[in-house]
């Protein structure tokens, strides 16, 4: 996956001293990225993480849920042999903290230093307070949606080229805020929801069919909501056998609640919002725009009539290029996820409405 097209391309990280941040600069670091984390602040303290090669992260960038396995043993089974890992907060603010170097750094963290994020190809925003245990993610709008429009606006004053990623929450409303805030094209501005939705799905998928996570062709669509988002039951296949096929009603329905509450159930359990899968899957659509892969990828787009919805960003499936997203795809679902996603708009849009005076 390291490809050498990221040598003279330029990554943009907002928030980068926090956790999703912070690992998102390790995996574009690792992949031969030249990164500028900039946040509004120097970092107060190192992250806490469980010790995990780098290898071993790139290649199970769904390990988010297989973590989660791990980490409720840990916590109730041993206890948790946690240490301070530097090496993050070294890559990523190597300006202020770096006892360990002991990696090959492109990252070089500033802060509210706009000018240094010049001409980047690629800006990720992460800026913003990660949900805490019990909180949804639409709970984080009041503080959140300055902080976005004002960072966004920042850094297009110096990237008015760059194509935009939100991962900030709640994500679909951020989103739809930087697609109304500024004038530039919709297909430059993607949020990143449903690719980390995914693959829970998928690892869910896989601890019950036993089949690999890579083997699994599953997709979630919708809000990037506990209540919101939509797994494709019906549509999706494990080596090419549809998985309705493979397991019962009842555990169809558990994976899709589980896949829906994963965000929710990791956040319980640390304390925090999650940052390895998220940082992880922004990493694989940063890495798909650079490298014009043409995937389909679920991402937060802006709609004008695509899954009969409008005026609202939410995940559908997209074509990603060097520029951005080229266009919808339009999935067979059936006539209960349809049903769903239309219940989806309507919340998400409702969500929307805090924004007033905003846009
Ligand atoms: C998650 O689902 C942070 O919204 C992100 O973990």
């Amino acid at each position: 996956m390291i490809t050498n097209t990221f040598k003279n391309k330029k990554i943009i990280i907002t928030g980068h001293t926090g956790f999703k941040g912070s690992w998102l600069a390790v995996w574009l670091n690792y992949l031969g990225a030249k990164v500028v984390g900039i946040s509004r602040d120097i970092p107060t303290s190192p992250s806490l993480f469980e010790e995990l090669s780098l290898s071993k992260m790139l290649k199970n960038y769904q390990f988010d849920i297989v973590e989660l396995e791990k980490l409720k043993k840990t916590i109730h089974e041993e206890k948790p042999d946690y240490i301070f890992h530097l090496a993050a907060q070294a890559i990523v603010s190597k300006s202020y903290v770096d006892p360990v170097d002991t990696f090959k750094s492109n990252v070089i963290g500033v802060t509210n230093d706009y000018p240094s994020t010049s001409n980047s190809d690629v800006v990720v925003i992460t800026s913003g307070i990660p949900r805490k245990p019990g909180m949804t993610r639409e709970e984080l709008i009041g503080i959140n949606a300055g902080i976005v429009k004002s960072v966004s606006e920042n850094l297009l004053k110096y990237s008015p080229e760059a194509i935009i990623i939100v991962v900030s929450n709640p994500m679909d409303t951020m989103t739809y805020l930087v697609n109304k805030s500024f004038d530039i094209p919709k297909n430059r501005v993607i949020g990143m929801g449903g690719i980390l939705d995914s693959s829970r799905f998928k690892t869910y998928i896989s601890l019950e069919t036993n089949f690999s996570q890579h083997d699994i062709d599953a997709m979630v669509i919708g809000g990037h909501g506990d209540t919101t988002m939509i797994p494709l039951t019906s549509i999706s296949k494990c080596k090419n056998k549809l998985l309705s096929e493979i397991v019962s009603k009842d555990i169809l329905e558990k994976i899709s609640s589980d896949t829906m509450v994963g965000g929710a159930t990791l956040t319980k359990l640390l304390g925090t919002s999650a940052w390895y899968a998220p940082g992880a899957s922004v990493s694989y659509l940063v890495n798909a725009i650079i490298n014009d892969t043409k995937e389909m990828l679920p991402c937060s787009v802006y709609l004008e009539g695509e899954y009969n919805a409008e005026d609202l960003c939410i995940g559908v499936p997209v074509i990603i290029g060097k520029n951005g997203f080229e266009k919808v795809v339009n999935l067979d679902i059936n006539k209960n996820e349809m049903e769903m996603f239309e219940n989806s708009v309507k919340a998400v849009k409702q969500t929307n409405l805090a924004l007033d005076g905003l846009i």
